[in-house]
């Protein structure tokens, strides 16, 4: 028997299907991405297209890149994974980072990650509340509009434990290198 391979590459496909219902929808910075009512978030499977999609994303779950040994201890120890029953409210934010971001060697960029702008320290502060999950696009192709897709599930009474650590993060340093970001809250309405 072979065990299965957890899912790496995901599809956000937004139209009018999905069990996600968008709640808002706010361009933070760059181009908007067209209005749409539903969201699902589908594992790739082979010959898989988008139908009659509004829009659609793509993104895959990597190594990690910036995580010390001792942050990642304190985070597999404090986080939840996704579809917890209350946590019914989710927000799918996708980001470009700049060509000046992506230009600087690894240690300058976890410099101002971490120690500029405590992006993992603050975050931690929100777990178990947020659970999230980071997907990369960049190596999927040249033509990826976002570099990342991020994914956070929370229950309703965390929504603004979320916007605060949302507007933390985004008057940090790191948030200089952000050139499009689009913020999209959801509500699971059943599938
Ligand atoms: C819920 C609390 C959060 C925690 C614990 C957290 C933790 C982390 C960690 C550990 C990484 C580095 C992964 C690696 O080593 O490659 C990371 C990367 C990232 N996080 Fe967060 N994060 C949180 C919230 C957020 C929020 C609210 C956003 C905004 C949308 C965000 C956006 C990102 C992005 C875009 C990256 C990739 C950065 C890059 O590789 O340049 N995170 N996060």
């Amino acid at each position: 028997m072979t065990a299965a391979i957890p899912a790496r590459l995901f599809h956000f496909v937004a139209g009018n299907n999905g069990p996600w219902r968008i709640e808002g929808a706010q361009c933070i910075s760059g181009a908007p991405l067209p209005a749409a009512a539903r969201i699902a978030m589908v594992p790739d499977s082979p010959g898989f297209h988008p139908d009659r999609a509004s829009w659609s994303l793509r993104g895959i779950t990597s190594n990690e890149r910036y995580v010390t040994r001792d942050e990642k201890t304190a985070l597999v120890a404090k986080q939840e994974g996704l579809g917890r029953p209350q946590a019914n409210c989710a927000a799918l934010i996708p980001i470009r980072k700049t060509a000046a971001w992506w230009a600087l060697p690894q240690d300058e960029r976890r410099h101002i990650l971490e120690a500029q702008s405590q992006h993992i320290a603050i975050g931690m502060k929100y777990l178990p509340a947020i659970a999230r999950r980071l997907h990369h696009c960049r190596d999927l192709g040249s033509d990826q509009p976002f570099d990342f897709i991020t994914w956070f599930e929370f229950a309703p009474a965390d929504t603004s434990a979320f916007d605060e650590l949302l507007a933390t993060l985004r008057a940090s340093p790191e948030w200089n290198y952000v050139d499009r970001e689009s913020d999209i809250r959801l509500v699971h309405a059943g599938d």
